[in-house]
C-alpha cells in the first residue's frame, strides 16, 4: 500500500470498521507552511483536515502531540503554536533520527498524522497575577513558545515577563521573528545569549550558558515563577542557579523529555518510578522532581 492509499484507507476506515475509531488513530493534517528556523530545526504549520475537529481542538501550553509520517513512524513534539490559533497546530523539530528525517522530507500539501493533546501542560493558575521568568535553550523554546503566546494573548492576567533565550550559536537561535515581536510588547524583557564561541562579529546579545546568564540577571524570586525548558544539562544547572537565587522549588517549573511511545499512559515506556511522564507530566515543579527516584 503506498502512502496515498494508506491516507485514503485511514480516512474511510472508521466508517467500515468501528474498532478503528480508537485512541491511537491520528487526525489527518495538511502541511500548510514550512519554515526553517536553523540549519537543523524546522517548524511545520498543520491544518486539521476535519474542520469541525480543528475548530473544537484546544490545548494547554506545555501539552504535546504525537506526529506521524505514514509508514515511517511517530514521535513526540511540544505543541508550539498559540492556543488562540484555532484549526491549526505548529510543531518545531530538531533533526534527530528516523521520524524527524522522514518529516524533513514532507512538503507543503502533504498529509501527516497528529494525535493529542497529551500531558498536563503548564499550571496557568499558578502563573496568573505573577511575574514570569522564562529560560529556554535550543529546541526547548518550542513548549515555551505556546506559553509565551498565551501570556501575551491574556496580557492583563500576567505581570512582568522576562524571556531568556539561549542557543549554541547565533545560527542556532530559533523563532527570530517571534522574538522580535515579543521584545516589542509592553513590560516584556528579552535577553538572548549564545554559548562561548558561538557568537558572530555583529552579535550584540550575551555570550554565556543560559544558567550563567540567568545568575547574572538575578531575577528576584518575590512573586515570580521561573519556567525553564531545554536540554537536560541546561535544566540541571538552571535548577541549581534558581535555587541559589532563592526561588522556592514550588515556583520553579520545567518539562521532562523522557522517551515515549504511546503518549497517554498505556505502554510504560516513559515512567520514572510510579510517575508516567506522558500522563503526569511532562511539566513538573522542582518540588515534584525532588520526590522522583534519585537515579532519575
Ligand atoms: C514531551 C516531549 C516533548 C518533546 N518536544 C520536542 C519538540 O518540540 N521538538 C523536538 O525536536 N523534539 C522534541 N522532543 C524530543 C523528540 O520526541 C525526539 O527527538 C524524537 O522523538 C526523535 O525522533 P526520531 O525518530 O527522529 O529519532 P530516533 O531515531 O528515535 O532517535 C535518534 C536518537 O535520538 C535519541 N532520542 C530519541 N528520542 C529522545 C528523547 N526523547 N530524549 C533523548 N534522546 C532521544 C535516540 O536514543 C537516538 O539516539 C520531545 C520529547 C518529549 C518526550
Ligand atoms: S509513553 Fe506510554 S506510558 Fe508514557
Amino acid at each position: 500500500m503506498n502512502e496515498t492509499h494508506l491516507v485514503e484507507y485511514l480516512s474511510r476506515a472508521s466508517e467500515h470498521f468501528p474498532a478503528m475509531n480508537n485512541i491511537y488513530r491520528p487526525q489527518l493534517m495538511t502541511v500548510e507552511h514550512i519554515r526553517d528556523e536553523t540549519p537543523d530545526v524546522r517548524t511545520l504549520r498543520l491544518a486539521f483536515q476535519d474542520k469541525a475537529v480543528g475548530e473544537e481542538f484546544a490545548f494547554i501550553p506545555g501539552q504535546f502531540g504525537e506526529y506521524s509520517v505514514f509508514g515511517r513512524g511517530e514521535c513526540v513534539f511540544a505543541i508550539a503554536s498559540s492556543p488562540a490559533d484555532r484549526g491549526h497546530v505548529e510543531c518545531s523539530f530538531k533533526l534527530m533520527g528516523k521520524v524527524t528525517t522522514a518529516l524533513r522530507d514532507v512538503e507543503i500539501g502533504d498529509t501527516i498524522g497528529f494525535r493529542g493533546p497529551y500531558g498536563n501542560g503548564f499550571p496557568l493558575d499558578e502563573l496568573r497575577g505573577r511575574n514570569v521568568f522564562f529560560a529556554g535553550g535550543g529546541i526547548g523554546m518550542a513548549a515555551l513558545r505556546a506559553l509565551i503566546e498565551y501570556c501575551l494573548h491574556h496580557r492583563q492576567e500576567f505581570r512582568h515577563i522576562t524571556i531568556l533565550n539561549g542557543a549554541r550559536s547565533v545560527a542556532d537561535l530559533v523563532y527570530k521573528e517571534d522574538m522580535a515581536r515579543w521584545a516589542e510588547q509592553p513590560d516584556v524583557e528579552l535577553v538572548q545569549t549564545v554559548d562561548p564561541g558561538g557568537e558572530t562579529d555583529d552579535w550584540d546579545g550575551e555570550v554565556g550558558f543560559v544558567p550563567t546568564i540567568m545568575e547574572q540577571m538575578a531575577p528576584k524570586p518575590d512573586d515570580r515563577v521561573a519556567i525553564t525548558c531545554g536540554p537536560p544539562i541546561m535544566i540541571k544547572f538552571a535548577l541549581l542557579a534558581l535555587e541559589r537565587l532563592g526561588f522556592p522549588p514550588e515556583r520553579v517549573i520545567t518539562t521532562l523529555e523522557n522517551k515515549m511511545k504511546c503518549g497517554l499512559g498505556k505502554c510504560g515506556r516513559c515512567n520514572v518510578g510510579p510517575v508516567y511522564v506522558c500522563r503526569d507530566g511532562p511539566v513538573f515543579t522542582a518540588a515534584q522532581l525532588q520526590n522522583l527516584p534519585k537515579d532519575f
